[in-house]
Parts: C-alpha cells; structure tokens; sequence
C-alpha cells in the first residue's frame, strides 16, 4: 500500500519539489483550458522560487504530499489581508498518476484545520471555469459557487474564475 506523508514545505528543496510538480501537472492539465503561453506565464508568476518565497513571510503555507517519499501533490493556502474570517485555498494540485484516492480530500482537510486553528470560519478558492474536472471535485469536497471573477493578471492575459466557498467546519 502507498504510504502517503503531508509537510510543510518552507525550505527550498520542498519548493524546488513543488515547483516541479507544478510544471508537469499544469503542462499536462491546462492546455484546451488556457494557452501555452498563459501557462508559462502563471508557472512564472506562481512558482518562482522568490515568489514562493515572498508567500510564505506573508503568510502562505505550502504543504507536500509525498507518496513512498515521492513529491505527488501540494495545497498553498493562506490569509485574506483584510478579513481574518476567510483562509484562501490558493493551490491544489495531484499528480495524475495519484489522482481519485483521496489526496486532495486529504489536503484539504489539513488546510480547513488550518484555518480553523487559526479563526478563521470559511475557506475560499478561485478556479477557472473551463477546468471541470477541477470545479466537479470541489463540489464534491463542498465548495459552492458564489461568483464569477474576470482579474487582469498582466502579460496580456486574464483568469476568467469561479469564486468557491464552504465553510471551514469538517464536513461542513
Ligand atoms: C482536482 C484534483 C486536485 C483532485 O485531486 P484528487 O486527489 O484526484 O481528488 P480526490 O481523490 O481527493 O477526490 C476528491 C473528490 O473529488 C471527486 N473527484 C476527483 N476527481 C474527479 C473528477 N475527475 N470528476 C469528478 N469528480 C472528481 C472525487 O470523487 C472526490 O469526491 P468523493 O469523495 O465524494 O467521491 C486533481 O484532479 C488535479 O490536480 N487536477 C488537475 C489540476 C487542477 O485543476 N487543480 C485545481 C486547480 S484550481
């Protein structure tokens, strides 16, 4: 049986790990859901090292799921500047090969004691609206939509989102 392990992920060869990760998920994921050349911008925007870095002084926590001691998925969640009631799911992301055994239900449950450790009662995500797969399984783990979202992104480009919601309460 695979022996799945969570970390915090804060020093750099568990950002390295992740960022690798990232890559080969969202080149995998996200083409017919954004362009190449969007995808090479986020992955910029997103995963540079002093990017992540820069994220975790302000607050943000990176967690690595490792599977037999290999990086197969990450969360980053993190606090809403101005209202301490809300914990932003900012990343969720499985490896294919790992995908539809619970890892993701397993990051977030981590993330929704986090927030609640921390007082804070709702968990918010943003997720594109063509990614369907992603959007099915966060209903399934009881995110509802609230809002549509169009945000300049610069480069050229846009995130065109859902806003997803659900309470931080376990089961809630
Ligand atoms: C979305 C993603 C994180 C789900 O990860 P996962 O580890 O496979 O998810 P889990 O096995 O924990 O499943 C969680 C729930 O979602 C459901 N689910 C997972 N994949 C699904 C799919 N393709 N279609 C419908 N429901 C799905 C599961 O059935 C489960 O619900 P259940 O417990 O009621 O059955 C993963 O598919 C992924 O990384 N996708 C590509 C990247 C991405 O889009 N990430 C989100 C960015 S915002």
């Amino acid at each position: 049986m695979t022996d799945i392990v969570l970390r915090p992920a804060d020093d750099d060869a568990a950002l390295t790990a992740i960022a690798a990760l990232a890559r080969r998920i969202w080149r995998e994921h996200y083409p017919g859901i954004i362009s190449h050349a969007q995808i090479d911008y986020m992955l910029t925007q997103g995963y540079a090292l002093p990017v992540m870095r820069r994220e975790i002084e302000d607050g943000v926590r990176y967690v690595l799921a490792e599977a037999d001691g290999d990086p197969a998925g990450f969360a980053a969640h993190g606090p809403d500047a101005g209202d301490e009631d809300t914990l932003w799911l900012h990343k969720l992301y499985v490896a294919g090969e790992h995908r539809g055994r619970g890892l993701a239900r397993r990051l977030l449950d981590d993330a929704l004691a986090h927030a609640r450790a921390r007082g804070a009662d709702r968990v918010r995500l943003r997720v594109n609206r063509h990614n369907r797969v992603a959007v099915e399984a966060y209903r399934r783990l009881g995110f509802r939509i609230e809002s549509t979202d169009i945000k300049d992104i610069g480069g050229g480009f846009v995130m065109d989102d859902y806003l997803m919601g659900r309470a931080a309460a376990q089961g809630g």
